[in-house]
């Protein structure tokens, strides 16, 4: 599906109350934004005693607006002594606020430090979904930043109590449209809330037809009612096979594989609080494809906006804020831009893409050679996509530093195969030893998790790939990739590459390689490099699908029959069994967030992907197009 641009609010303070010019109404009433939260939001889903004790609760709001219902309830869950481990906010916004106006909005508020916090995070205006983790994790903000007609559809969560917080409905009717009610209790928990300060009777009518019991109750400051519901339905239809999370109430896992991959879906489920084991083969991680010296990270711009670019801009928008802590907590890498050239269009076309999809200049700017070359600090020829939230890492570096959320983890340690023992998954080694056991599996040992599986019928193929370390006195400014890349890693040493051979076989360095990269980064740079500036070279195997998208997911049945396998959500999975591989030639970019969403997956949290790209990357994709050509 389609993204529309983001439009970021208009927004007037003329009289301290917050006005939006465009729908003729103001953001709070003039009593006071925080005190509405406690009295409308909070108090009218009966938080914060409903998730006392609880692992997890999920609020979904229609509109964040300014921010102050997510301050007020993260306030909170703040100062309860019984809240819940943690608290999931979804929130959908259609015109986000500039930085400026939430500056403005919070400049005198009680809850400023959070909001400080808030700003902080603030995402570039784009059509994802992103996720703004506060206190560690336990805190997480989801903003859907898009129509909410568009979002509620693609959203994948059980929602426990939703602030229904549009404009009035009279000078606002799309946001409380009867479709949107029945959308609002497809997300649905069993017992779930909902309270608006609206006491519309179309709104009232669309949450009863949805399934909602609608009642009255004191309204705040001077209004005689609000409406709040709960939810009471006659039915609950199941979930689909495919979008069920693991067996509840449980929290251990054996990841298999400690590459990027691995490491990521590590950290992630931690975050989840899951306890993890690790197993390799290798005597430490990322000793395999994700242990070169360093790799770029960046967004990506197409023409057609389809699935990859747009899961692409997710996983990139995920990336820089997950790379930017481990950078502050010593991981060697940037996050302070990357150049790509485009060598083949002028600067005015590149404009003219940003200009059509409304992408920010946050996100990506379009530059002419100049403008590239003084960033770059050496001469480029070509103009290039400059992304400010790209940069490097080491990945070793980052494997090592995600795999800290471990439990713990075997070295040494090939799993010769898996077997379910009852509800729980065993790794057992070639001479027959159980080296681990658990709840759930996740095979993130790229391509061997094939002959785990008994080899499902994927379309992924390897591509051997050679990079160059050399000494070097000239480092460019920023990483620059185009044909080739070159990382200045700022200690002397200089990463170019890569090479790319499908389907090709040769294990060791290959001298013709080296050659190859060296030429590159001469025609990269400018500059002359001899052999004797060469410090080392090393290969690794891309794992790519046919579509150049991830695999991850629950793993599906083989040979699964059932009705409407021609999607993905409705292929019938093996319980307790997860991947997560074939990261390509994208792992440093990829890793945080497809770790993220599977995770989330797992333990039943919002899922922080849009299920439309849920689909593009599900491992039953190929299961349900296999359906869909005998079908034709
Ligand atoms: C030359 C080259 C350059 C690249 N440059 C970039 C770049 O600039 N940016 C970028 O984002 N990506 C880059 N990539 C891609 C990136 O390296 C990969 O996407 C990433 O490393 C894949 O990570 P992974 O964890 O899936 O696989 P791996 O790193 O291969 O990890 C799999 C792990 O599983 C273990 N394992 C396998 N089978 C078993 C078993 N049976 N039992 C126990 N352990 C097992 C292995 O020991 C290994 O540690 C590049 C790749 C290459 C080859
Ligand atoms: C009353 S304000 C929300 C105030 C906010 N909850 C707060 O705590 O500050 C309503 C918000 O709904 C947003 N909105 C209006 N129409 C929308 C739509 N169709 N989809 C998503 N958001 C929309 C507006 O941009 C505005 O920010």
């Amino acid at each position: 599906m389609k993204t529309e641009p983001i439009v970021p609010a208009d927004i007037l303070f003329d009289d301290g109350v917050p006005f939006a010019p465009a729908f003729g109404d103001v953001y709070h009433p003039r009593a006071g934004a925080l005190g509405q939260a406690e009295h409308v939001f909070l108090r009218g889903n009966a938080l914060p005693s409903r998730w006392q004790g609880r692992p997890r609760f999920v609020v979904l709001e229609t509109g964040f607006g300014l921010g102050n219902n997510f301050l007020a309830t993260w306030e909170a869950w703040r100062h309860d002594p019984r809240r819940c481990e943690a608290l999931h906010f979804i929130s959908i916004e259609k015109h986000p606020p500039r930085r400026e106006a939430l500056q403005q909005a919070h400049a005198h508020s009680p809850l400023h430090a959070l909001a400080a916090q808030l700003m902080e995070s603030w995402p570039p205006p784009t059509p994802n979904l992103h996720l703004l983790p506060f206190e560690g994790g336990r805190v997480r903000l989801l903003l859907a930043l898009g129509d909410v007609a568009h979002w509620l559809p693609e959203l994948l969560a059980e929602v426990d109590a939703f602030y229904l917080d549009g404009f009035a409905p009279a000078k606002n009717p799309a946001m409380w449209e009867p479709r949107l009610m029945k959308a609002i209790a497809r997300l649905a928990a069993p017992g779930a809330t909902a309270a608006t300060w609206s006491v519309a009777r179309a709104v009232r009518e669309g949450l009863s037809d949805a399934g909602f019991e609608v009642r009255g109750a004191p309204g705040y400051q001077g209004k005689a009612q609000m409406s709040v519901a709960r939810f009471a339905p006659r039915v609950i239809p199941p979930r689909p096979p495919g979008r069920r999370s693991a067996v509840c109430g449980r929290s251990e896992a054996l990841v298999i594989g400690a590459g990027l991959a691995g490491a990521a879906i590590t950290q992630a489920l931690a975050g989840h609080g899951w306890t993890c084991t690790v197993i390799d083969r290798q005597p430490e991680p990322a000793a395999e494809t994700s242990g070169n010296p360093a790799g770029l990270f960046h967004g990506i711009v197409t023409a057609e906006d389809g699935a990859h670019a747009r899961f692409h801009r997710s996983a990139a928008l995920r990336a820089q804020q997950h790379h930017r802590q481990a950078v502050a907590q010593g991981v060697p890498g940037r996050v302070d831009g990357l150049l790509r050239l485009a060598p083949e269009q002028d600067r005015a076309a590149l404009q003219a893409l940003v200009d059509r999809q409304g992408l920010p200049h946050e996100f990506v700017q379009a530059v002419d050679s100049g403008q590239a070359s003084a960033l770059a600090g050496v001469t480029l020829s070509a103009p290039a996509w400059f992304y400010p939230g790209g940069g490097w890492l080491a990945p070793a570096a980052w494997s090592r530093w995600a795999l800290s959320a471990a439990a713990r983890c075997l070295w040494h340690a090939r799993v010769d195969r898996l077997e379910p023992v009852g509800e729980r998954w065993r790794a057992i080694s070639g001479d027959g030893q159980v080296l681990a056991e658990a709840d759930v599996a996740v095979l993130a040992n790229a391509h061997d998790a094939l002959r785990l599986l008994g080899q499902p019928a994927w379309p992924v193929g390897r591509a051997r790939g050679q990079v160059s370390l050399v000494q070097s006195d000239w480092q460019p400014a920023l990483p620059i990739a185009g044909t080739g890349y070159a990382i200045g890693l700022g200690d002397g040493r200089l990463l170019c590459g890569a090479t790319s051979q499908p389907g090709y076989l040769h294990e060791g360095v290959r001298d013709s390689d080296t050659d190859h990269n060296l030429a590159q980064l001469q025609r990269l740079s400018g500059r002359v490099f001899t052999p004797e500036q060469l410090i080392t070279s090393r290969v690794g195997w891309r794992m790519l699908t046919d579509d150049r998208l991830p695999l991850l997911g629950p793993v599906p049945v083989l040979g699964a029959t059932g009705p409407r396998l021609e999607q993905p959500r409705q292929v019938p999975r093996q319980p307790g069994l997860y991947t997560l591989c074939a990261l390509g030639s994208r792992g440093i970019t990829w890793a945080p967030l497809a770790a993220e969403v599977l995770a989330a997956w797992i333990s039943g949290a919002p899922v922080p992907l849009e299920t439309g790209l849920l689909d593009s990357v599900d491992a039953a994709r190929f299961v349900s197009r296999a359906v869909r050509r005998a079908a034709r």
